[in-house]
């Protein structure tokens, strides 16, 4: 249980931090480009001394829910029909009651990213997951007609906002959800407020106003019409954030409302699951100028036809202790996602099953196997700790020579005391596709630069 034991020793240090989380950020700005900090959930948990403890079981089960939620992206349900957005009452409906979880059944959302963020005038402060797999930004609004989780912040009431506005059905943006949301808007009878609906996996949904007020990155940094969903009804596997940063590639996404000031890109560096707080912390960091910051090694982003706002990269090969898994070229010609939400990276299962044969062939020589955990089918006895000495670097490698080279903290994951799993899974059997998950990132720079179709990365960039 040492990972249990060192996100607890965390809490400490992320009370301490709490504090001053927001000086930071202005303080990181004056490096170069605007920095947010970014933490793992698993900090925020704990801070709040939640009752329901962090496991794995949890954490894979949304990761699952998460990768089936971008297979459904691919493939051509994207027009998830949810009845009864609308309702004569004006009120907000999603499905039916009986989906509702309890609260106590809300798994935690334990395998993302999250920076603190102002809305409004005068700004109220929210813990926020940033997500590039989606592009409306949403959070918890009062009244919370329908259904708001618990959350670490008081809930956004916009009644206390000056700036705080609807979009009417007939506005632009309005028209803009269906390219954002994958699903049609609805239209409050009642006040003629647009409605947004978003789905994300199996459970996770949201469904409010379409709505504008002021964002504030910095003290420094604001936004003063930034446009996002004020969420009525927002059921499933946020955990205890206040809502979601899409980064996605479409204009209603946080990243495109930022473009014209600071320019089409951003970069992050996941920090690890246990890492404190510290000034070699994670961040997000908006716009171009973060970009000449490392020297990035780049590939290029590859579109896909009806799907602009997901990013693809190219994986033409994967290595392991130097040396090729032996799958052929023409194999890796899957798409291949790279994803801040997803967490274990899944890969189709001939090219997962090459790395998997090539990575057990080295290790198994100092280390015992174990049964596998989960959707973890290779594990070990020892520790991430014991094992990083025997681990070979996993480089995965992308068109033009870009590459992941993956450290035992990026490799390995330790599901319990003495279990040691590999952090990779194969994708659905149906649907051969990639996603580059964000424990294979951590530590990481990541760099998105948008407008010139390209991602890049460099290592060293956080703890
Ligand atoms: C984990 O296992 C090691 C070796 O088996 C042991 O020395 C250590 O005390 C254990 N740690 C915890 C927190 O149980
Ligand atoms: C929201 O703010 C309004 C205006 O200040 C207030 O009347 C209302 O009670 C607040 N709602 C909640 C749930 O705090």
């Amino acid at each position: 249980m040492s990972l249990f034991w060192l996100l607890h020793f965390s809490a400490y240090l992320a009370i301490a931090s709490s504090l001053i989380k927001f000086e930071d950020n202005d303080l990181r700005h004056k490096q170069d480009g605007m920095y947010l900090n970014l933490y793992h959930v698993a900090g925020l948990d704990s801070y709040l001394k939640s009752t329901s403890p962090f496991t794995f079981s949890d954490m894979f089960k949304k990761d699952e829910d998460h990768v089936r939620y971008l297979h459904s992206r691919l493939t051509n349900n994207e027009d998830v029909r949810i009845s009864g957005t609308t309702s004569p009452s004006g009120k907000v409906r999603g499905p039916k009651p009986v989906s509702i979880p309890l609260k106590s059944a809300i798994p935690l959302d334990s395998g993302n990213y999250y920076v603190r963020i102002g809305l409004g005038t005068p700004a109220q402060y929210f813990s926020m997951i940033i997500d590039t797999g989606s592009s409306l930004s949403w959070l918890q609004c009062q009244p919370c007609k329908v259904y708001c989780h618990d959350q670490v912040d008081p809930i956004f009431n916009s009644s206390t906002s000056k700036t705080y506005k609807t979009f009417p059905c007939s506005s632009p943006q309005c028209s803009s959800l269906k390219g954002s949301t994958q699903n049609k808007p609805g239209c409050s009878r009642k006040t003629g407020s647009c409605v947004y609906s978003a789905r994300y996996g199996d459970l996770s949904f949201t469904s409010g106003y379409l709505s504008q007020d002021v964002l504030t990155l910095t003290p420094s940094e604001t936004l003063p019409s930034f446009v996002y969903g004020c969420g009525q009804e927002n059921q499933g596997l946020f955990g205890k954030t206040a809502g979601i940063l899409g980064l996605g590639n479409d204009k209603l996404s946080m990243l495109a409302q930022l473009s014209n000031k600071y320019g089409n890109a951003f970069s992050y560096c996941l920090p690890t699951f246990y890492s404190a707080p510290s000034s070699k912390g994670g961040f997000l960091s908006i716009g171009t100028s973060s970009l000449t910051s490392s020297p990035y090694k780049f590939t290029t982003l590859v579109k896909f036809p009806n799907k602009p706002s997901l990013y693809f990269v190219d994986l033409t090969s994967i290595t392991v202790a130097g040396s090729s898994i032996g799958v052929a070229a023409s194999s890796y010609k899957f798409p291949t996602i790279i994803d801040s939400g997803t967490v274990i990276t899944r890969l189709p299962m001939p090219v997962y099953t090459a790395l998997k044969d090539a990575f057990v062939k080295i290790i198994s020589k100092k280390f015992a196997q174990l049964p596998g955990v989960s959707i973890l089918d290779t594990c070990f006895k020892g520790s991430v700790k014991t094992m990083s000495i025997a681990v070979p670097e996993i480089q995965l490698i992308f068109h033009g020579g870009a590459d992941l080279s993956l450290k035992a903290h990026n490799t390995l994951i330790e599901i319990e005391n003495g279990t040691t799993c590999l952090a990779f899974s194969v994708s659905s059997r149906l649907i051969p596709i990639a996603i580059i998950g964000n424990y294979q990132q951590q530590t990481i720079k990541v760099a998105y630069d948008v407008a010139n179709s390209k991602v890049g990365f460099a290592p060293g960039g956080c703890q």
